[in-house]
């Protein structure tokens, strides 16, 4: 157990929690609170501060991204704001000393398919949030990933709505088993960085809510989160948070939901038509033009243009995620308390060793051997540690950051640092293989690396690319000439092992002449030390790839990011004119998602594109059979097989079921059920899955609701989207399910 210090925070008075169960009513306490609310105390409870920047300074506000005053008449609590899903966020260290435990991308917790394990990222985050005083996590980030170079790929969940919204779901589950609110973020289609508060994603309604909001709708029937978070963007021309197809029809209407809609940070553009169209709170009211829901809205319900009733129900609707998480009955502490980041670190750990992806293993080069007598690292400060996402999410790991770079320029760069976590695959690999002499070099010399290369048994290159919010990545390739000091140290060394630590896709060019490839993502503040047992086989590989890797950027479906060369235009004009940073840019580019819900591997399935490594794809130490394949039909398509370990080691497995399904336009493959299973070797284990019918149907806007036509559905087992390992059809019955 290691105390936290917390310089910031009162001194310890720990409430006892009360008696009163969570799960009572939350309708009617939330109705029945929000009925004894004042006018002035229901306006005050839906805007929020963002405290790094607030003039007013109540004693108990700490830095962080939210903070809204309770009601102490009534016992509603204040809301304390915190990021979020990676650990609790504390941004270019605006708490000093305050840290968190670090975990690995959720791309990582994606690939390791595994809900269970998000269920604990979540709770475990949860906890620590608890004990710093949090009580709403800005979690549950579940945007699809429609491009391979968006800036906040690594702190989403991949690009396919089935496995999004489970782990989604689950890690918000997670968080609020601590009583604690989550948010469910960034809604919706929020799909890239670039210009990211002005652009407008245009998509049609079938295929929106066959991808990005299917996806939150499972996220949201899983997790029942307290809060959405609208996004920043427009859809189809109307602003995220001002959206009343998207807040009113959908989110509430069809989907029935019961919490509360806050607003993205900067994110609200209007008074009335935001709160009539479902917006229930604005956040970090410093960072938008106005304080919309302020006074603002104080008038507009005076005048009738927001009715009293609604103002009644944003409250009401806040008051029900405040309650029916429990938050009310527990509060969180006032002062921080301790916590055990030993055991939360080896949370951290699993979600890296499971959520890993061993892309390649020619001639079983992995796991290496523990005779090698010269092992050199080479790149990506290995012998410090594992590099981070940037943004909002960056967690100030337990034990330090190593290596900050703050960014000189750019939308990221007031918030944003280049950030490595202390935890030095260096001093791992030296623990796992005592009896060989193991040096680094930074790699930044292809020539010198080669040569060190040549003179080791083994060389283990780091590839990185760093990828923060607010910024998309201009080009697929490593950066800083990494490419070349692979090439030369592979032609030096045939046994040369690449291990990545990106936040999504890159491309590999040399990937004909290595052997052997890890997928490490942002591995967290236990990366080393993952890394160094999975390359050792004292933990086997277990994570397939949550998005497709592309063999080159055409590829995808939009080659460029939209709106980048404009932007860059822009801003070269203010710096020319010495305005660069003060004048806003008037760009609001119009983007179409002509794939619409032909995301990720659908688009790839769809055309017969080959990508360089498929969704699904990953490698491990043993071996798996499949077989016994059962597809029934009915009412609901079934598909049961057993999957044995063939191999001569324990290890985990996820096989996929796919339907070719939909019968608008040209149907698509989707992943329509997975099961992670681990098993010891010559076992064998039977895998049912029934299909949910939204996966397999189209939806209709005419008729609301998804349609599953009648006819035959074939189902297919792989180890990745477009193989068939096993395949079957059965007939389905027509079925209609309501939106
Ligand atoms: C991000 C959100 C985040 C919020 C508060 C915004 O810029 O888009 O994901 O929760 O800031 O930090």
């Amino acid at each position: 157990m290691r105390p936290i210090t917390l310089a910031l925070l009162l001194p310890l008075v720990f409430p006892l929690a009360a008696a009163a169960q969570d799960t009572t009513d939350a309708d009617a306490r939330a109705a029945a609170l929000a009925a004894k609310m004042s006018r002035e105390e229901q306006l005050r409870y839906v805007h929020g501060y963002f405290p790094p920047m607030s003039k007013d300074r109540p004693a108990d506000m700490i830095p962080s991204a939210g903070y809204v005053p309770g009601i102490p008449r009534l016992g509603i609590p204040t809301l304390r704001e915190s990021d979020a899903s990676l650990g609790v966020a504390n941004q270019i260290e605006q708490r000093k000393g305050d840290v968190a435990t670090a975990l690995p991308a959720s791309l990582a917790l994606a690939a390791s398919f595994d809900p269970d394990l998000a269920y604990r990222s979540g709770a475990m985050i949860g906890a620590e949030a608890r004990a710093k005083t949090f009580n709403v996590l800005l979690a549950g980030g579940v945007n699809l990933t429609r491009d391979p170079w968006g800036g906040r790929t690594f702190e989403y969940l991949g690009e396919d709505p089935l496995l999004s919204g489970i782990m989604a779901g689950e890690s918000i589950r997670g968080v609020q088993s601590n009583h604690i609110v989550s948010t469910v973020k960034h809604y919706v289609l929020n799909p890239q960085e670039t210009l990211r508060t002005t652009m407008d994603a245009r998509i049609d309604e079938a295929a929106l809510r066959e991808s990005d909001l299917l996806a939150f709708e499972v996220a949201i029937e899983r997790g029942q989160p307290g809060s959405v978070m609208c996004a920043y963007n427009k859809i189809d021309g109307d602003w995220a948070c001002e959206n009343d197809f998207l807040l009113n029809t959908v989110l509430k209407r069809d989907w029935g939901y019961k919490g509360w809609v806050m607003s993205d940070w900067g994110a609200v553009h209007s008074t009335v038509k935001a709160a009539n169209a479902g917006l229930d709170q604005q956040s970090g009211r410093e960072l938008d033009k106005a304080m919309y829901l302020g006074k603002p809205l104080a008038d507009a319900v005076t005048k009738g243009e927001v009715s009293a009733a609604r103002l009644a129900d944003m409250n009401r609707r806040i008051l029900w995620g405040v309650v029916s998480t429990g938050l009310i009955d527990r509060p969180v502490p006032t002062s921080a308390q301790p916590i055990d980041y030993a055991a939360h670190a080896s949370v951290a750990q699993e979600a890296a060793e499971k959520g890993s992806v061993l892309l390649k293993n020619e001639r079983n080069l992995l796991p290496l051997a523990r005779t090698a007598k010269r092992i050199v690292l080479i790149g990506a400060h290995a012998d410090v540690g594992v590099l981070s996402g940037g943004g909002s999410s960056q967690v100030r790991s337990v034990g330090g950051a190593p290596i900050e770079i703050p960014l000189t320029e750019g939308a990221a760069s007031s918030f944003a640092r280049v950030t490595w976590h202390a935890s030095s695959p260096l001093a791992a690999i030296r623990a796992m293989a005592p009896q060989a002499e193991v040096t680094y070099l930074d790699g930044r010399d292809p020539a010198a690396a080669a040569a060190a290369a040549k003179a080791a048994d083994l060389a283990i290159v780091f590839g990185w690319q760093w990828r923060t919010e607010a910024q998309d990545i201009e080009t697929l390739s490593l950066p800083e000439n990494q490419d070349a000091t692979i090439a030369a140290v592979a032609a030096a060394n045939p046994r040369t092992v690449v291990v990545l630590e990106t936040g999504g896709p890159v491309l590999m060019p040399w990937l004909g002449k290595v052997p052997a490839v890890l997928q490490a993502w942002y591995p967290g503040q236990k990366g080393g030390e993952a890394i160094a047992n999975l390359l050792f086989g004292a933990v086997n590989p277990s994570g397939r790839l949550p998005m497709t890797f592309p063999a080159d950027a055409g590829q995808a479906p939009r080659a460029t990011i939209p709106g980048l060369a404009a932007m860059k235009a822009a801003d070269a004009a203010q710096k020319a004119g010495g305005t660069y940073g003060m004048v806003e840019r008037d760009l609001s580019p119009v983007v179409p998602y002509a794939e619409g819900a032909a995301v990720g591997y659908r688009w790839f399935l769809r055309d017969g594109v080959r990508p360089l490594f498929p969704f699904g794809h990953g490698l491990s130490y043993t071996s798996f059979r499949y077989g016994g394949l059962r597809v029934e039909g009915g009412a609901a398509l079934r598909v049961s097989f057993d999957v044995t370990n063939t191999g001569k080691v324990a290890g985990a497995d996820t096989p996929q079921v796919y339907a070719l399904a939909g019968r608008r336009g040209k149907p698509t493959q989707r992943l329509v059920g997975f099961e992670r299973v681990t098993l010891a070797p010559g076992e064998t284990r039977r895998v049912s899955v029934t299909v949910d019918p939204r996966f397999i149907a189209d939806y209709d806007p005419a008729r609301r609701g998804w349609q599953v036509a009648a006819g035959r559905y074939p189902g297919t087992v792989g180890r990745f989207a477009g193989d068939a390992a096993l395949t079957g059809t059965a007939t389905l019955a027509a079925q209609t399910v309501k939106p």
